[in-house]
């Protein structure tokens, strides 16, 4: 736990002491459930936040300390170190940490350089009197604090980037590589295609994979975080939801918490995670909250981007937890897994689909 982080929780814990000793429901709680949920390619950082639970830290030094092996992985193309880039080639970071028992916020945007922008979002938590620095400001203040710049670009990442430059039009000048139709390159364009019926050609969906975690300590603290390179090949500047309190992500300790990986821009119009903690707030079930918030994405997302039988043309899916442990991932779409790591070991378990 670092000193700031103890502080925190110390000053949380002589919260929830005076509400015991006035009778009053916050921190009444003292055993319960110790869980760790996030999205599906994040079974090793549960895994790892569920350890450093086991050593006391705080749940917010535990889903930092957890997402930092994906940011580290350079195999997933949608966080941290390896992350697809902007449309320039750049990679360009979100993040944000919330933590439950002081509902504190730190987050990060547009942050280039920094292989860990959730470790960043929690110094602005820490040491800043703001919630969120974007762009240079963010890189000048990860700096400040020791943060070691470093091209986050893989080859793998540019040879994605540099085939949607030369495949996206047939009127410019860039040409793609005849030979390229066996490589690992061309194999990553098929797995992010769908099939456009009308036609029967693949069209290339571009990635908005993303990390979210979110932890249930012992006496019931809740702490989460988000973190991604964001949508691939994004115009320089684009923030998505992962920064975003409310949207990419957000906990009430007395509550729950909710988190998001998929379309950005549909949690940045509907404000989703803090709706689902809101429904959870008014009696919803974890899994209830996030169908709902599936639901008002379907009824809002406007016409262009619906499918030919009018569902949404995208998918996105919800990480909820209530205080009491109860979780829940929903989808747009079946298919989708989430991770758990829990006193029943480490599991990918199914996300409910709203269709
Ligand atoms: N949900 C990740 C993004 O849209 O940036």
């Amino acid at each position: 736990m670092t000193d700031v982080t103890r502080r925190l929780f110390m000053h949380a814990a002589s919260v929830a002491a005076a509400a015991v000793s006035s009778g009053a429901s916050a921190g009444t709680r003292v055993a319960g459930p110790v869980r760790v949920i996030a999205s599906g390619n994040g079974a090793s950082a549960t895994q790892k936040a569920w350890e450093l639970l086991q050593e006391g830290l705080d749940p917010v030094d535990a889903v930092v300390g957890g997402v930092a092996l994906v940011e580290d992985d350079p195999l997933d193309n949608s966080v941290g170190y390896g992350g697809l880039p902007n449309e320039r080639g750049v990679v360009e970071l979100d993040a944000a940490v919330m933590h439950g028992p002081t509902h504190r916020a730190g987050g990060v945007a547009s942050l280039q350089g920094i292989r860990h922008p959730a470790q960043v979002a929690l110094k602005v938590l820490q040491r800043t009197d703001h919630v969120l620095l974007v762009g240079a400001g963010a890189l000048e203040f990860a700096r400040a604090h020791g943060f070691q710049e470093e091209n986050l670009l893989t080859e793998h990442s540019r040879k994605i980037w540099l085939r949607w430059k030369e495949t996206m039009s047939e009127r410019d000048d860039w040409l793609p590589d005849p030979a390229d139709a066996e490589s690992p390159v061309a194999d990553f364009f098929r797995r992010n295609s769908v099939l456009v019926e009308d036609t029967g050609r693949l069209r290339f969906r571009r990635p908005t994979g993303t990390i979210h975690c979110a932890a249930l300590g012992a006496g019931g603290s809740m702490s989460c975080t988000t973190t991604t390179s964001g949508l691939a090949f994004k115009i320089p500047g684009r923030v998505g939801d992962s920064p975003i309190i409310g949207a990419g992500l957000y906990v009430d300790n007395e509550v729950g918490s909710c988190g998001s990986t998929g379309r950005g821009e549909a949690n940045l119009q509907n404000l989703s995670s803090f709706a689902a903690v809101e429904l959870m707030r008014s009696g919803a079930s974890p899994e209830e909250a996030g169908m709902e918030v599936l639901r008002r994405i379907a009824k809002t997302t406007e016409q262009r981007l619906r499918r030919a039988d009018g569902k949404p043309d995208f998918d996105i899916s919800f990480y909820v937890m209530s205080k009491d442990g109860r979780y829940a991932g929903t989808s747009m779409y079946k298919g989708s897994k989430f991770a758990v790591t829990d006193e029943r070991g480490t599991r990918l378990e199914d996300c409910q689909g709203l269709y």
